[in-house]
């Protein structure tokens, strides 16, 4: 007997709300999505895409190396437990007509799983 889990997909930010695609990290949707996110080691390790967790739960396949508080995630190495709110805004250099595009595609409901 198998047992077959949900994976939960829905974030938001300051700014927008958005599902991550199958296989994508945190940190891949949220550069998807146009937001303003840091990174260097993409694995745990330096803590540099550390941001605040406002609301939902998180959890990592190994513990990562890099300090994480409380209320903190590292967007890089986390899967979702429940639908998240990351304290992140999105990249100031975007054109705005680009953003209503891609908020079409971001609304595809055959992402809407949590
Ligand atoms: S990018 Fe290094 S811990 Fe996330």
């Amino acid at each position: 007997m198998s047992s077959t889990k949900t994976r939960v997909t829905s974030v938001s930010t300051r700014d927008k709300h958005f599902h991550l695609l199958e296989g994508e990290t945190l940190l891949e949707g949220l550069e998807r999505t146009g937001h303003e996110v840091e990174y260097q080691c993409r694995s745990g390790y330096c803590g540099m895409c550390r941001m605040t967790l406002i609301q939902g739960n998180v959890t990592y396949e190994s513990l990562p190396l890099a300090f994480v508080g409380p209320s903190e995630v590292l967007p890089c190495c986390c899967t979702l437990e429940t639908p998240v709110t990351v304290d992140c805004g999105l990249r100031s250099d975007l054109d705005s007509q680009y953003e209503l595009f891609r908020e079409d595609l971001l609304d595809d409901p055959r992402h809407d799983q949590a």
